[in-house]
């Protein structure tokens, strides 16, 4: 019997982002390291515009891994003083696309100060019809998502809002804090071939690509480039597909 299903959805709906390389590059052009995190945030913005440019839905990015709470104090400080001028500074820009930001991770050790920024700039961007989403990772791990998704489920079969029967992938996917389930493509540059606890659950069927280039120097052809490779992608998800 012929099939012919296309199993390459051709254009990536959900696409993750590892921004890997901010250090390498600023010790590579002799700057203090968090002069690389802001050239990166720079990169964010083109990526962005390019997605937007590309019709796709989501765009999940790693800002901060719950790993990365280990690193020196002061970059630490850079990085939310960043995240800070982030929002001052992009929020009405995004607002003007209709992109609506999400932040997610264990947001308890950022501080009011952020947080209430982060709750803002949720709810001036809240769309009901973005052109984008745009999720940002905050102190996020997979594994700890995947601790603190079952631990939420533990205490509603204790509660007993929902029984055994009910768990499924469904539900995980939905007590997880990351706002998107699927994840169709993973970029990660700077080199390093891992996944560095970055949507384990989410990107069970995502293709990967890990791109030599260093963040800050990514560019939106590069991305192109990426969603072009995606398109040539032969995405079985397990199945055998016969002719
Ligand atoms: C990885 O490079 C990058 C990070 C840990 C931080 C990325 C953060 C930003 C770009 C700022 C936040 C962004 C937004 C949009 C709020 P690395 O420092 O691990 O690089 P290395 O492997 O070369 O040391």
């Amino acid at each position: 019997m012929a099939i012919s299903l296309s199993y390459n959805n051709n254009h990536p709906k959900k696409v993750g982002i590892i921004m890997d390389g901010n250090g390498r590059w600023a010790k590579f052009n002799k700057l203090k390291i968090n002069k690389g995190h802001e050239k990166g945030v720079g990169v964010v913005r083109d990526v962005v515009k390019e997605c937007i440019a590309q019709n796709i839905e989501s765009l999940t990015i790693y800002a901060f891994s719950s790993e990365n709470w280990s690193r020196p104090q002061n970059e630490i400080n850079g990085i939310k003083k960043l995240i800070v001028r982030a929002i001052d500074d992009q929020v009405s820009e995004l607002k003007k696309q209709n992109v609506m930001l999400d932040f997610f991770g264990d947001l308890s050790n950022w501080g009011d100060e952020i947080l209430g920024k982060i709750s803002k700039a949720e709810n001036d961007t809240f769309e009901e019809h973005p052109s984008l989403r745009l999720n940002i990772a905050l102190g996020y791990g997979g594994r700890n998502d995947i601790v603190a998704a079952s631990k939420r489920i533990a205490e509603h079969l204790k509660s007993d809002l929902i029984s055994s029967d009910d768990i499924n992938e469904d539900m995980i996917a939905k007590f997880s804090q990351v706002p998107d389930d699927n994840i169709d493509l993973i970029i990660r540059t700077g080199g390093d071939k891992r996944l560095s606890n970055f949507l384990l659950f989410q990107a069970a069927y995502a293709e990967i690509f890990f791109v030599d280039k260093l963040w800050p120097d990514f560019t939106r052809d590069d991305f192109k480039k990426c969603l072009d490779a995606f398109k040539k992608a032969d995405r079985r998800f397990g199945k055998r597909i016969e002719d």
